[in-house]
């Protein structure tokens, strides 16, 4: 590995000075909207967030709680919830059914699900046309949750996101140095390229809670459940520390060249704890917003998990993690460097990894957030 890190280093990026020279920083300004999208197969291919948004069914309880124990709103009005970035459903019905336990009985409950247009919204209708008599109404919004208020102002009493806030709205803000093995900003050496990642992540989030203020009653809640890096702003999850090394196996081998590993990135940042808070440290957040719980946690691959307790062999374990990581990362890859190539690039992931399912670990991180609007 020391042998191919050398070769890189002398064909491609020896040193951060040199990153800034190589660096075009070329913009590639394409909005997520044009090419993001969850695979079809993203329901069985989720675990870990689906594990994911149990946690987040406590924080709802609590706070479903709360907003029954408020007279701010009319008692004969129907109550209304949102998810941002409900993909294709799976890990939305442990949440829906929290709400219906809670409220169905005692009040209408209006649902609103958003994602972005590409969204595979039949398989999400599929999903959950079980429980869609449960809700008054269940309305599908198709737009970016940061291009405009997707309820109406001031009637939403809960709203509430699992792993969709790190997506960049804008897509990718720039290409990275030619030949760079990193797929996520938060593995850049380069700190000049890492820098327009962070700005372009966090006018995101402050654009995601302007018109989710807009959004809520007064008195009214969102969880949210942030994919995050550690602290030190590095990344925990084994996964994309191995895609890394095969990424940079593949410059080597020459099947990728340095300008198509300048494209072959994902569009998400993942913000640490700290970043997260910045907006409610100033004016207008500190009028705003309550922040009523913050928490960091590092997740289990469930994978992995159900591999120790040998519910699944180890080579059907990596297969499933490989069809994990394809469910959200195909289609930016593609849109990146084309069908062939990232094929050819999970092919070489199956054949580095084996069986050592201890490389593919889906353990990310997240900031668990419960805000009140005040
Ligand atoms: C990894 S999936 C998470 C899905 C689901 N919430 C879960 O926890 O399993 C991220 C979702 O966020 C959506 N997303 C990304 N950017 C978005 C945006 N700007 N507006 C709405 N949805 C977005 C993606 O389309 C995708 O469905």
């Amino acid at each position: 590995m020391k042998f191919f890190k050398q070769v890189i280093d002398k064909f491609f990026i020896s040193s951060h000075d040199e990153c800034i020279h190589q660096l075009q920083n070329k913009e590639m300004n394409r909005s997520s909207s044009s090419f993001v999208s969850m695979s079809s197969t993203y329901n069985d291919n989720s675990e870990t967030q689906a594990h994911a948004a149990l946690l987040m069914c406590q924080l709802i309880s609590k706070v479903t709680e709360n907003i029954l124990l408020t007279d701010f709103f009319d008692a004969e009005a129907p109550l209304t919830i949102a998810e941002y970035g409900c993909a294709t459903g799976s890990s939305s019905l442990a949440p829906l059914d929290v709400f219906w336990k809670k409220l169905g009985k005692k009040k209408y409950v209006n649902v609103i699900m958003n994602d972005l247009p590409l969204n595979d919204w039949g398989i999400l209708y599929e999903t959950l046309e079980p429980i869609k008599h449960h809700f008054r109404n269940l309305l599908f919004k198709k737009m970016s949750m940061y291009e405009g208020i997707v309820v109406k102002p001031n009637t939403l009493h809960i709203g509430y996101s699992c792993f969709a806030q790190h997506w960049l709205n804008d897509g990718s803000p720039t290409e990275f140095p030619f030949g760079s093995p990193e797929i996520w900003p938060q593995q850049l050496s380069c700190l000049e390229t890492k820098k327009k990642w962070t700005d372009a992540a966090m006018k995101d989030w402050a654009q995601f809670l302007e018109y989710r203020f807009e959004e809520l009653v007064s008195g009214g809640y969102v969880v949210i459940i942030i994919q995050a890096s550690r602290d030190d702003g590095s990344l925990s999850e084994k996964c994309a520390h191995t895609l890394m090394k095969v990424k940079e196996l593949m410059m080597i081998e020459g099947s990728l060249s340095p300008q198509d590993a300048a494209k072959m990135i994902m569009p998400e940042y993942l913000k640490t704890k700290e970043e997260i808070l910045v907006p409610f440290k100033s004016e207008p957040n500190i009028s705003r917003w309550d922040v009523e719980e913050i928490l960091f946690t590092e997740l289990e691959c469930q994978l992995k998990k159900s591999s120790m307790d040998r519910i699944i062999r180890s080579k059907e374990v990596v297969k499933r993690q490989i069809d994990s990581c394809r469910s959200f990362m195909d289609s930016s890859l593609i849109e990146a460097i084309g069908e062939s190539k990232v094929g050819l690039f999970w092919d070489s992931v199956e054949t580095f990894v084996g069986e050592n399912s201890n490389c593919l670990e889906t353990n990310y991180s997240i900031v668990q957030l419960v805000l009140k609007k005040k």
